[in-house]
């Protein structure tokens, strides 16, 4: 048996494409920060320090997650199978080009929702996806309209390991392209607030938005760094891994104190140390509550646009024994893995056989 870490830290790839990566943790360490070492990751913020109590915001089924599934009511929407023999070409690079799935195999839906209804999402859902795609819809239904926009295709895959080392085939987003990539298992509400925040950086509040593919993130501005560095405290312990990733949490803590009765002092029961993140809040409040706000609708200037490119999906020219190799290596994990398997407090693992 071996077991597979799967990981909410993400840092960027490239600007504005932010995927997961595996980093191994410090579970024994008597430091109270031991998560991000300055010494080891020139990417630490605020010298590795998080908010200590921790905000419980990241499992599935968390405070937080659940908070999200509470107040954050799911939207209706419309799903309509695409029958043209295409996909969206950057569905085809992220999950054929990337990640080796067999691109007949996808199938692709309109998910039309009922708060965006001039601009359908775009499901690439693979059958080795064990939440369909209704539910999967559901899921992202709950984000609030204005933060969903950030975000037009959605590329679902299996459970178990993908090839994808970018991002250890647990979950990303890729800004840029507007798409959110992920195992069916990975897409929950508190994950998904977590990963429109990377759609909210890049396309929605960074300077040049709305100008989706741009590149640009407001967490690379001084306007964030300075709020950060000035706190000196990460929101939290992934926040603590790059500006990038304390925008996206910072994102998760100030939905949770919009929608949450009595905000986030009560969700925290009244953490005393919520003064050491004051500028982070305050000044995402600033620039971004207005989307991180339910209710409303998808607004045409910054609505992620329809993929325009589309690819003619022909059929596999591998051979069956090639297949049938590759669909083996996922079953076991890929026979290649060779990164960490313990699984870190915090994390989702999956125990693969
Ligand atoms: C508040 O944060 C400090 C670190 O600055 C820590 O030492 C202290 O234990 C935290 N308080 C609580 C109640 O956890
Ligand atoms: C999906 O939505 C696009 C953009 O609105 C539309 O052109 C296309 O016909 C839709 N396809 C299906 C199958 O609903
Ligand atoms: C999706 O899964 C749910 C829950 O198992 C089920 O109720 C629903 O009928 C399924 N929908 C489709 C379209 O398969």
């Amino acid at each position: 048996m071996d077991i597979f870490k799967a990981l909410l830290l993400t840092f960027a790839a490239a600007p504005g494409l932010w995927g997961y990566q595996l980093r191994p943790r410090d579970a024994v360490s008597s430091d109270p920060y031991p998560f991000c070492n300055p010494a080891e990751n020139k990417n630490c913020i605020c010298g590795g320090k998080y908010l200590v109590p921790t905000l419980e915001f990241s499992l599935e089924d968390s405070d937080g997650d659940r908070a999200f599934n509470e107040y954050l009511l799911p939207h209706s929407f419309t799903i309509s199978k695409w029958n043209n023999g295409k996909m969206p070409e950057r569905c085809y690079y992220w999950g054929v080009t990337a990640d080796h799935w067999n691109p007949t195999e996808f199938i692709i839906y309109n998910v039309t929702f009922d708060d965006c209804t001039f601009s359908p999402s775009v499901v690439c859902w693979h059958p080795t996806a064990p939440k369909n795609v209704t539910q999967i819809a559901t899921e992202i239904s709950r984000i609030p309209a204005k933060l969903r926009q950030s975000i037009s295709m959605y590329l679902v895959y299996g459970d178990l390991d993908s090839d994808n080392t970018l991002y250890n085939g647990y979950m990303a987003t890729f800004a840029a392209d507007g798409i959110i990539i992920g195992r069916s298992g990975a897409y929950f509400a508190t994950s998904l607030v977590h990963e429109m925040g990377h759609g909210a950086d890049s396309n929605l509040v960074s300077p040049d938005a709305p100008h989706p593919g741009s590149g640009s993130a407001f967490s690379s501005t001084s306007a964030w760094q300075t709020a950060a560095n000035a706190d000196d405290f990460a929101v939290s312990a992934y926040g603590a891994g790059s500006y990038t990733e304390d925008f996206a949490e910072a994102g998760r803590a100030v939905l949770l104190d919009i929608i949450y009765p009595g905000g986030l002092e009560t969700f925290t029961n009244n953490n005393p140390n919520l003064t050491q993140i004051t500028r982070q809040l305050g000044t995402f409040k600033s620039v971004a509550g207005d989307f991180y706000t339910p209710g409303g609708t998808c607004d045409p200037a910054y609505k992620f646009p329809f993929p325009a490119v589309l690819v003619d999906v022909a059929p596999a020219t591998t051979s069956s024994a090639d297949q049938a190799t590759a669909t083996l290596n996922r079953q076991n994990g890929g026979s290649t893995y060779t990164g960490p398997t313990a699984c870190g407090p915090g994390y989702t693992c999956s125990n693969v056989k």
